[in-house]
Formats: C-alpha cells, structure tokens, sequence
C-alpha cells in the first residue's frame, strides 16, 4: 500500500471521530505529505513539498479532482516565496456548530469542517514562514495562506500569487471572461472544456466527464483583489489579480491573511446551491443590532430609464419627480412592499455621466426632486426609499462624501443604498476588481452599517459570503440582468440565460436581477410592441414569476413600470411571494437547460415552487414530499398559458388552485423559454 493511501484510510477513520472543536499539533520531520479530510471522509486534500516547491491536491471518493498544484507568492523587490520550502509542523483542528442567518436561502447553516493548518519556512535566506491552512467540509474545501508578523516579512508587494488548480480531468466549464474591459461579470455565459479557457472570472463551474460537480470560488475577501483563473491547454488553471495602476497587485503587512481559495464538490448539479462554504468560511457578524435589516421587495424608477421613456438628468422627461416618486410610494404601500428607489434624483447626471463622474453630488437633489419631504411620505405609509449612487467609478469624489451622504440618508429615513459603479477603471487607474476597489466597498459597507442603511451593489466586486459579517449587505447586481432585456444591442438575455446563473452566478449569494416584466414585449417604450429580433424580454410571462423562487435576493424588485401590473391577476403572486426562507430544495436541475426550486418561507407555513426552462417545453413530475404530513394544502398555480412560448406568444399565463399534500405529485409543464411559479399555503 502506497504511504499516501495509508494515510487517508488512517485520516478517513480518525479524523471524523475527533469531537467538536478538539485541536492537536505536531511536528513534521521528514517531508511526508500530510493530509485532512472532510468529516464524511469523502474529501481529502493533501500537501506535500517535492524539491522544495509546496503543492496541494485534492481526492473524493479515491477519485483524483486536483493533481498536485504550486502554491506560492513572486514581489517587487523581493525573492519569490516558492521555492526552498520546507514543513515544519502541522496543527488539527474539528468545528461542528450551526448558525443562524439573520435572512437568506436557508434559515440555519451548518458548519462542519475538519481543518489542517501546516506550517511552512524557507530554508534558505531570508527564511520567511507562513502557515498554509486547510478547512474540509462534505461538500468541499477552503485554504488560505496566513503570514505571522516576522522580521523578514513586514512590508511586501505581491506581484503573483502562484496558486494552481491542475484539473484531473478535462471537465465542461461554464465561464465568464475577464480583461480590462469585460471585467463587470455583464456577460452571457460560454461553456467549453476547462483547457481551452481564457482568464475567467469566478465562481467557475465545473462538470467531469464522470459526473462531479465543481466550483471554484473564493471567500471572505477583504484586503486583497478578487481572484480571476487563467486557463491552459494543460488543464491548470492559474491565478491572476487585477493590480494598482503602478502594478503591484497586493499591498500588504504581516501579519496578513489572503481570501479562502475554495472548491465546491458536488455528486448532482442541483447539490450546488444554496452554497455555504463561502459563508462559512467568512466571520460572524461585527454588528450587535440588526433588527434595522430587512429584506424586502421594492419597485423603482428605473425600467422607465432603461427602455427610454423617462431620464436620469433633468428635462421634460426627468424621472425622479416628487410627482411620479409619490405614485410609486402610493404603489408600493398599496401591495405591501417595502421600498421604491429613485434614481437620477441627485445632481450629476446631465451630460456624459460616465465620463462626468466628479459631478456626481450625493447630498444635492435636482431641484423638482422634494427630497426633504419624500422621506417623511414614505414612511408614513410604511414604505422606505432606496435611494441611489451611482459613481461612475469616480471613488475620490464618493469617498469625499460618503460621510455627509450616509447621515443624510440615516436623517431622512433612507434604509437602503443602491451604489453603481459604471466604468473600467478609476480615474487613477485602479482595476475595477483590484485591491484598492475591493477596500473601497470594505469602507463603503462599514459606513453603511454605522447609518443603519443596507445596500445594493452595481457593477459590484463578486460576493464571497461578505453579508455573514456584514448582514446589511444585502444583494448586488455582478452578471447580466434583466436591464440587457431593455437595451443591449444582441438582443438581450437568451432563454437559457437564468438556467445557467443558477449554477454560476448564484452560487456566490444573492442577486438584483430585477424579475417581474410583464411588459415583455416592450410596448411602453414607444407604444408598439417590439419585433422579435430587438432587444426584449426573451422569457414567457409565467417564467418571470418563477424567477422570483429561483434567483434569490432579500432586495427584491418588481421591475416593470407599475401601471403594467394593472389588471393583471399574476401580479399576485408578486405581492404574495416572500423574500427571506427557512428551507431550499433544489428539485431537479441541469446547467444551461431547466431548474425547479422549493422553498419554504421564513417562519411560515407555505412553500413556493418555482421551474424555469430553456428554449425547450418540458413538463416535470414533481412529488410534494417536502410538505408536512397531515396538512392539507392549496396549490396555486401560474404556468404558461395555451400557446405560450417565449418568441411567438410570451403572454399567456395560467392561473388554478388544486388541493394538495405530501402525498401529491404536481405536472409542471413549461412552455419554451418558459416557467412555472406556485405558491403552495396550508387549505383555509
Ligand atoms: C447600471 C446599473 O446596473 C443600473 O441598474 C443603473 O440603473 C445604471 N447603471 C445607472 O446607474
């Protein structure tokens, strides 16, 4: 028996009896590699040095996922931190506690892990050491670097961080690219095998020829760029960072931690959501008082802008109205939601606004915009505005008047910030995705916390699991939503769009995708329905409901202009469905081809269902088992209407009741690009 495979049937018994939180450590001698593994024994990563170079690797099930893969650092004057590198002792650690989510897919989280910290040293001059450390879950892996303050390593400079994911198989990936200019995560999905990738943004999901379901991602990122991967013909994916503007990618003191770098496993595509590596992997929350958070639908002035009939700056046109703010007040109040964003209320819009971004007040209003006043309508009828940033990616001007703007905000009872940050780079040349952007909305969200006020990203960096730290960082926009319906020159979002952010995207937390347009042809924008080959809604009615169970957000927006929700019936399930759940269960799903999600509302009896599809009809057999026994139920149902298909007829829409309970098996059947969103509560 190979010394390798002793020591994972060694670990496999051991490691899950060790009880909760039991830590023990030791000293390496000679370089054998040292293992952990996760407390089902499934998952194993090793390290292990050869010729001084420090590698990982990665086992489920026996089954090789990571070949042994380089890990290290190159600075700016300074030798790389890559070679000569010896272990010099291990340490053990087991966790097993769940925790409670102040809001989010599922109400309790649990985190189970064992973790292997090992300890490493140059053994050459000038004889730096950091610790390289391992947590391993059932449902995959995180490690980090951790660098002790020491003489030889105070001030550095990261010029490349050498971590590398070499695949054991040539697996089918769904990936976004990432250069200087398509850095805002906005693009359709591609899917390829994972040699032929270009640099990619993550989470990168991943499927092998035998079925295992990857993704890598990472979390808790604090001080340090986000981490894109850049592909090879073989099959090693490497990191890459986006840098300062002098090019340096970290700027950083010891003592120091990097991002959780981590791969999710999974047998099924549907086993990979809701994902909670990330979270678990990110500290409690740092604020005592939340009971100011709260999630929420809202309505907004904002499609109007998009498909052209109203304007952010100023002129006939100008949205942001007291006027046309207090109907939308008056809207949300009517069918119980919570908030109504107003954009283009501030001065700084007129003109090129992205290239203007110095203009951009925060605190001044456009004279037919009350500002004073709207506030107190608002919450006199229960109803909070969102108010807006945008910054145009101007971050000296926003962080000029940051302060002043959140304590107007907490003065005038605003509960929610959207932020935008339109644009490439800053003015200085800072990255988009780089470590001074990442700061940037560190200090952004601490601000927004001490103004009691949540937010909402644009153009965000990507989530990884920040809102477990900071529960008021609610949703963020980071992919291609439903705006590209309105105006993006390809024609918008294909059908099998949302079929695949499901398993991509949404794999690092929630989304301000803006479902709910009912509008799907687009008719309000100049009094005629859109043709076919324009930018629209490629969706059926009936799927944009079920997008409201599928893509989660605690923010949660009814998208179309309010006086297309008149004399709708299906606007009901809008008003009805939640934001906040106590249990997820992916039914069924395939990446790129369909979806079928139950959720149970928070502190609730009822479940919602809701099944999106492709360009494909397909019609689901779905069993009830996850209601309660003896319970009956009605089961309200919205599916696509006769005829229904996404190109030809997007508009009919279905609506029934039918008694059920655990015992029933529901048809779902969805039309082409279409869906199927039911709300199922207890008989009455
Ligand atoms: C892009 C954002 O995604 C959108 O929601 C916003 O309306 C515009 N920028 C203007 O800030």
């Amino acid at each position: 028996m190979k010394m390798q495979t002793r020591i994972v049937r060694f670990i496999r018994r051991v490691v899950p009896a060790i009880a909760c939180a039991a830590t023990s450590a030791s000293a390496v001698g000679a370089q054998e590699p040292v293992q952990v593994a996760s407390p089902d024994g499934r998952n194993v990563a090793t390290v292990e040095t050869r010729e001084g170079a420090l590698y990982y690797s990665v086992e489920r099930d026996g089954r090789k996922v990571v070949l042994p893969s380089r890990l290290g650092f190159e600075f700016r004057n300074a030798a790389p931190l890559s070679d000569d590198l010896t272990i010099t002792g291990t340490a053990r650690n087991s966790v097993d506690e769940t925790w409670e989510q102040p809001w989010g897919e599922v109400a309790r989280v649990r985190d189970h892990h064992n973790e292997l910290r090992v300890s490493v040293a140059e053994t050459a001059e000038p004889g730096r050491r950091f610790e390289l450390v391992f947590r391993v879950f059932d449902d995959g892996l995180g490690f980090r670097y951790e660098f002790p303050h020491q003489p030889a390593l105070q001030y550095f400079e990261i010029m490349e961080e050498l971590t590398e994911f070499r695949m054991a198989d040539d697996a089918r990936a769904w990936w976004i690219r990432t250069d200087d200019v398509t850095h805002r995560y906005e693009l359709l999905y591609s899917s390829s095998p994972m040699s032929t990738l270009p640099t990619v943004h993550t989470p990168l999901t991943m499927e092998t020829r035998d079925g295992l379901h990857l993704v890598i991602h990472e979390a808790n990122l604090v001080d340090y760029p986000g981490m894109n991967l850049t592909g090879s013909w073989e099959r090693t994916l490497r990191v890459s960072l986006p840098a300062w503007a002098d090019g340096v990618k970290v700027y950083g003191r010891t003592p120091f931690v990097t991002p959780w770098r981590t791969i999710q496993m999974a047998d099924r595509a549907a086993d990979l959501y809701p994902s909670v590596i990330g979270l678990n992997l990110n500290p409690p929350s740092a604020l005592d008082d939340i009971s100011w958070i709260e999630p929420m639908k809202y309505v907004g002035i904002w499609w109007g802008m998009h498909i052209g009939v109203q304007t952010w700056g100023s002129g006939p046109r100008h949205g942001a109205t007291t006027e046309n703010t207090r109907r939308y007040i008056d809207f949300a109040a009517e069918n119980g939601f919570g908030g109504v964003l107003v954009e283009g209320w501030n001065l700084g819009w007129d003109g090129d606004w992205i290239a203007n971004a110095d203009s951009f007040s925060f605190t001044e209003p456009y004279p037919d915009y009350g500002l004073e006043g709207l506030g107190a309508y608002a919450s006199e009828r229960g109803v909070g505005l969102i108010g807006h940033n945008e910054t145009s990616m101007g971050i000296e001007n926003y962080e000029r008047q940051l302060e002043d703007a959140f304590a107007l905000y907490e003065r005038l009872g605003i509960r929610a910030i959207k932020t935008g940050y339109v644009g490439d780079r800053t003015a200085e040349g800072h990255a988009h995705h780089g470590q001074y952007m990442v700061r940037h909305w560190r200090k952004v969200l601490e601000a927004a916390a001490r103004h009691g006020i949540m937010l909402n990203v644009h153009e965000p960096i990507k989530d990884t699991g920040e809102r477990r730290t900071y529960p008021n960082m609610m949703t963020r926009e980071g992919a291609r939503g439903q705006e590209y319906n309105a105006w993006a020159r390809d024609g918008g979002n294909p059908p099998e769009h949302e079929t695949i952010l499901f398993f991509t995207r949404m794999i690092s937390g929630p989304m301000d995708f803006t479902p709910g347009v009912f509008d799907i042809l687009i008719t309000s924008a100049d009094g005629t329905p859109r043709p076919p080959e324009a930018s629209r809604v490629r969706t059926t009615l009936a799927k944009q409901l079920a997008l409201y169970v599928v893509l989660y957000s605690p923010l949660q927006m009814a998208a179309d202009l309010p006086e297309n929700y008149e004399n709708q019936p299906a606007f009901q399930f809008i008003r009805d469905v939640p934001v906040d759940w106590e249990r997820t269960e992916v039914l069924d799903g395939k990446i790129g081809d369909y979806v079928v999600v139950a959720r149970q509302e928070r502190g609730g009896p009822d479940w919602y269902i809701g099944a999106i599809t492709d360009e494909e009809a397909r019609t689901f057999e779905i069993p009830l088992s996850f209601l309660t026994e003896g319970v009956s139920y009605v089961a309200e149902i919205y599916a696509d209407g006769e005829g229904a298909h996404w190109l030809h007829d997007p508009l009919p829409v279905a609506i029934s009741e039918q008694p059920v309970d655990a015992g029933s098996t529901l048809t779902l059947a969805l039309a082409p690009g279409g869906g199927q969103a039911i709300r199922i509560r207890p008989a009455r």
